[in-house]
C-alpha cells in the first residue's frame, strides 16, 4: 500500500545544493578524487576555544533543558554582538532568540508572519538561496521575485522594489552578501532601499525586512558590511544570523533571530513546539564565539580574501565567462550561458546548468552546484564555492580549463 504523505510534504523537493554535494560525495567514496567547489560550508574546523567551552559546559553538566529561547547569557551576548558590530543600539537580549541554525530562524520567521491559503507575499530577490522559497511557501507565503542580473552585480535597485511592493507584502527579505551571488549591497544602497520601505509603510504597507546577514563576517570589499535594519524602524526589521558559517560552525546547528518583541514571541512559542530549545551544552560557545573569537574570523577571512581573488582570475580567464568580482561569502556565480549549446569531449550536449555540472562531474571530477534552482537568471549560472585550498582551487580551475578547452 503506497504511503499517504501530506500535500506539503510531497511538493516538497529534497534541497538541490544537499544533492549536489551527495552525488560528488557518492564518487568520492569510490575512490575517485572529486574536487569539490560545491559545498557552502566552511573547510575550517570551529576554533580550539570555542569548542573547548562546550566540553567545559557538559562536563559542568550543562546537559539539561534550557529556556526555550535560550540561555540569558548568551541572548546577551548576541545582543552585544548586533550593537557592538551592527550598530543595531535598540536590540536588547529580549529581542534575541536562539534556534537551530539561520534555516531554523527563518523557518520559524515565516511560519510566525504567513497563514496557509493566504495571500501574503513575500518579496524575494533573485537569484537567491535555494531554501528560501520552499520554506516560504510551506508557510504559506507566495513569492514575489525580483530577478536582478550580473551586469549589476545582481543588486536589487529601490526602483525595482518599489515597484514589488503590494498592499499584500509582508515580508521582504535582503540577503547581503550572497548565497548564491557572492556580491553584497553598500551601505548607501541598503539606506536607499530602507527608505523606499519607510515610505510604503508610512503609507499603510504592514512590511517587514528580515535581513539574512550569515555571511557578514566573509567580506572583502572596499566599502563595510552593513545591515539594512540600522537604516530601518526597528518595528519592522528582523535580523536573522548565526554561527555557521563565520565561526565554521556549520555542524553545531546554531542561528538566531532579533526583532520586534511580539514577532519574537511568536516565534519562540513556534520554537517551543517544535524542538523545545538548542542544546544547553553550545550555549557557553556561543558566548565564547561573539566575545572572543574575533581574531579567528580575521584569520578565515584573509584565506577567503586570497581565495576570492584567485578564483576570479581563474574563472574570469575563461572564454565567454562573465563574472562580477566576489565582495563577500564564499561563492563565485559565474554566466556560463556562452558554454550551452556546445559538446564535451566525452559527447554530452550541454543545453543547461543542470547538464553542464552534470558532465562537470562525470568527465572533469569537479563539482559544482547549478544555478537553476536559485531563480532569476540562475539557470544560465553554476555555483563555484571556494571553501577549499589555494591548491585545491588551482587543481581544480586547471580540470574545469581542460574540460572547457575540450568542448566542440
Ligand atoms: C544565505 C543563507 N542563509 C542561511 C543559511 C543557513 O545556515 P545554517 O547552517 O545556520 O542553517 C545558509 C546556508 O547555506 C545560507 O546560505
Amino acid at each position: 500500500m503506497p504511503m499517504h504523505l501530506s500535500a506539503r510534504v510531497s511538493r516538497l523537493k529534497p534541497s538541490s545544493t544537499l544533492a549536489a554535494a551527495a552525488a560528488a560525495g557518492e564518487m568520492a567514496r569510490r575512490g575517485i578524487d572529486i574536487i569539490s567547489f560545491g559545498a557552502g560550508e566552511p573547510d575550517f574546523t570551529t576554533p580550539a576555544h570555542i569548542r573547548d567551552a562546550a566540553k567545559d559546559a557538559l562536563d559542568a553538566g550543562h546537559t539539561h533543558y534550557s529556556p526555550i529561547a535560550g540561555e540569558p547569557a548568551a541572548r546577551e551576548a548576541v545582543a552585544r554582538k548586533l550593537q557592538r558590530d551592527n550598530q543595531l543600539g535598540h536590540v536588547t537580549a529580549e529581542n534575541v532568540l536562539i534556534s537551530a541554525g539561520g534555516k531554523h530562524s527563518f523557518f520559524l520567521l515565516v511560519h510566525a508572519l504567513f497563514d496557509p491559503d493566504g495571500d501574503l507575499e513575500m518579496i524575494l530577490p533573485t537569484p537567491a538561496w535555494v531554501s528560501y522559497r520552499p520554506i516560504a511557501e510551506m508557510a504559506g507565503a507566495r513569492i514575489v521575485e525580483v530577478p536582478t542580473r550580473v551586469e549589476g552585480d545582481f543588486k536589487m535597485t529601490p526602483e525595482r522594489l518599489r515597484a514589488a511592493l503590494t498592499p499584500r507584502t509582508r515580508l521582504l527579505l535582503i540577503n547581503s552578501p550572497s548565497n548564491p551571488c557572492g556580491t553584497m549591497y553598500s551601505p548607501d544602497e541598503l539606506r536607499a532601499l530602507a527608505a523606499v520601505v519607510a515610505e510604503h509603510n508610512a503609507a499603510g504597507g504592514r512590511v517587514i525586512v528580515a535581513s539574512d546577514d550569515i555571511y557578514e563576517k566573509i567580506v572583502y570589499a572596499d566599502t563595510p558590511f552593513a545591515t539594512i535594519g540600522r537604516f530601518l524602524d526597528p518595528k519592522c526589521s528582523i535580523t536573522l544570523n548565526g554561527l555557521s558559517k563565520a565561526y565554521a560552525m556549520t555542524g553545531w546547528r546554531i542561528g538566531y533571530a532579533a526583532g520586534p518583541l511580539e514577532l519574537i514571541r511568536a516565534m519562540t512559542r513556534l520554537q517551543g513546539q517544535m524542538i523545545t530549545c538548542i542544546a544547553a551544552f553550545c550555549f557557553p560557545a556561543i558566548v565564547e564565539a561573539l566575545d572572543r573569537g574575533d581574531a579567528d574570523v580575521a584569520e578565515m577571512r584573509e584565506h577567503y580574501r586570497r581565495r576570492a581573488s584567485l578564483m576570479h582570475e581563474r574563472i574570469s580567464a575563461l572564454p565567454g565567462v562573465r563574472c562580477p568580482r566576489p565582495t563577500g561569502a564564499f561563492y563565485l556565480f559565474p554566466d556560463v550561458s556562452a558554454w550551452f549549446g556546445r559538446t564535451t569531449a566525452g559527447g554530452a550536449s550541454i543545453r543547461s546548468s543542470l547538464d553542464l555540472a552534470t558532465a562537470l562531474l562525470s568527465e572533469a571530477h569537479v563539482a559544482v552546484v547549478p544555478g537553476d534552482e536559485f531563480g532569476g537568471c540562475g539557470p544560465n549560472h553554476i555555483r563555484l564555492s571556494f571553501a577549499c585550498s589555494t591548491e585545491r582551487i588551482q587543481e581544480g580551475m586547471d580540470r574545469i580549463a581542460r574540460f572547457i578547452d575540450g568542448l566542440r
